[in-house]
């Protein structure tokens, strides 16, 4: 399989306002290429996941995960990670503001609440079915990448428009803190 880094959409692109369209076959080359372009494109970014809308391709499929990302060196593990539509179930009211940047949203950073607790089920690239339960940062990236199945980008969750800015803007004032964001 050929690395295959994709363009990656950017906030006004009709196609990240899609309702992507669940996947109907498993364990194809289609769906295969798909998950090896996805992965080679959040590794070119330095991302820590990637929902298929992003290059431009309307199915139900996002990917995410690192071991240790020089941008978050804070960030705790979250494994690599194939899901396929996904459904989010939250498993507490608790909601944590953070802040969350895009890679469809290059150079900005905006406080996001998320829910701190989730249950998300859906399905890997061979069909099997996974039930996951997840917290903190993972839940937020979670809910981030299935955000944009539904056609929602991270700013349309911020409540107060006085956090959202560019990020080394965000930086230089030091009001950044040190933490992950989710792109
Ligand atoms: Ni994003």
């Amino acid at each position: 399989m050929f690395m295959s880094v994709k363009t990656i959409l950017r906030m006004g692109d009709p196609r990240l306002l899609r309702i992507a369209r669940p996947v109907t076959e498993f364990n194809c080359a289609a769906l295969d290429q798909l998950i090896c372009d996805m992965f080679d494109t959040l590794q070119a970014a330095s991302g820590v996941g990637l929902a298929a809308p992003q290059i431009a391709i309307d199915q139900r499929v996002v990917v995410f995960g690192f071991d240790h990302n020089p941008r978050y060196p804070d960030a705790a593990a979250v494994p690599r990670s194939v899901l396929i539509n996904p459904v989010i179930e939250i498993l507490s009211a608790d909601r944590e503001d953070s802040w969350e940047g895009c890679l469809s949203v290059p150079g900005m950073r905006g406080l996001v609440p998320r829910y701190k607790h989730i249950r998300y089920t859906g399905f890997d690239a061979t069909g099997e079915p996974l039930a996951v339960a997840a917290s903190d940062f993972h839940a937020r990236v979670v809910q981030h990448e299935c955000d944009h199945l539904d056609g929602v980008l991270y700013p349309q969750r911020i409540r107060d428009f006085s956090q959202f800015g560019f990020s080394d803007e965000l930086l230089a004032a030091e009001r950044l803190p040190a933490q992950p964001c989710t792109d």
